[in-house]
């Protein structure tokens, strides 16, 4: 793991975990974690994903800039979506990695805006504290796959709350500066948009970070508030991962999915 959190932190990966447990132990813990590395040993890349019931999600895929375009990407890649079932993943702007992951028969499908801004200002409907269990079913039926145990981890973390309202729920984790939201959903986009800003709300930070697929109602509301897109994937997906991940009512955690 530190040669893992070695390459991650020569990415950027680790800047909103302020130490570990980190999204790399969800990933060993509730998914796969690669660690690509030469003959004698020396770090190439990693690579990680997380289930959700049938579905994998890609979450990493990381090879250090002298050992790119040789083939590691692909071939950790291989290794990473050989479970049968759907799959989806976020992907970056590096043209080999759309390229990777379509021949590994995921789309691109929509735009997923890494958003930031404060908190003072936007609606806040009310929310109620509550726990993993309580929103495992829904989030189930929003991200596409049951992971009751890594909800449950997550809820766990020092800084991290959850609440919900009637047909919604979001997290939201407290870091040094900013609230981080994710994930969250709702039985319909509206309910969806009204946890992540109850919770957004509830968590009394100053500014806040989240992930939004392009066709949420959040996103018309942050970026009206004068919010920030600080960075853009696309979200992907093979034909079974579109049919079970809801991005209209759906709010991911940019690290766990
Ligand atoms: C993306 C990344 C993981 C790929 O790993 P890699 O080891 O460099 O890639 P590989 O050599 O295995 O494969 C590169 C593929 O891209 C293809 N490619 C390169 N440039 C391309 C372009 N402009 N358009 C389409 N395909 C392209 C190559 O042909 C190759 O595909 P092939 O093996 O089917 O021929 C790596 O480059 C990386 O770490 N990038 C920076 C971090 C990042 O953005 N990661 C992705 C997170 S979603």
């Amino acid at each position: 793991m530190p040669a893992v959190r070695k390459v991650a932190k020569r990415f950027g990966l680790l800047a909103g975990w302020s130490g570990t447990p980190d999204f790399l132990d969800a990933e060993r813990s509730f998914g796969t974690l690669l660690f690509a590395a030469d003959e004698a040993g020396g770090a190439l890349g990693f690579g990680g994903t997380l289930r959700r019931g049938p579905l994998t999600h890609l979450g990493d895929l990381f090879v250090l800039p002298e050992h790119q375009s040789s083939g590691v990407g692909r071939t950790m890649l291989t290794e990473l979506l050989s479970e049968n079932g759907p799959k989806v993943t976020f992907a970056s702007s590096d043209p080999r990695a759309m390229a990777l992951y379509v021949r590994h028969g995921l789309r691109p499908w929509i735009p997923l805006l890494y958003l930031t801004g404060p908190t003072a200002g936007l609606p806040a409907p009310p929310v109620r504290r509550t726990d993993a269990d309580d929103i495992a079913a829904l989030d189930t039926h929003a991200s596409g796959g049951a992971r009751r145990a890594t909800l449950a981890w997550y809820a766990a973390l020092p800084d991290v709350a959850v609440y919900a309202t009637d047909g919604g729920y979001a997290a939201a984790r407290r870091t040094g500066h900013d609230v981080v939201i994710g994930p969250g959903g709702g039985v319909s986009p509206q309910d969806c948009a009204d946890a992540v800003l109850g919770a957004l709300a509830a968590a009394e930070a100053g500014t806040a970070r989240i992930a939004v697929p392009g066709t949420h109602p959040l996103v018309p509301t942050l970026l009206g508030a004068g919010w920030r897109i600080g960075d853009m994937d696309t979200l992907m997906a093979d034909d079974g991962g579109l049919d079970l991940i809801q991005p209209d009512r759906y709010v991911p955690h940019p690290d766990l999915g």
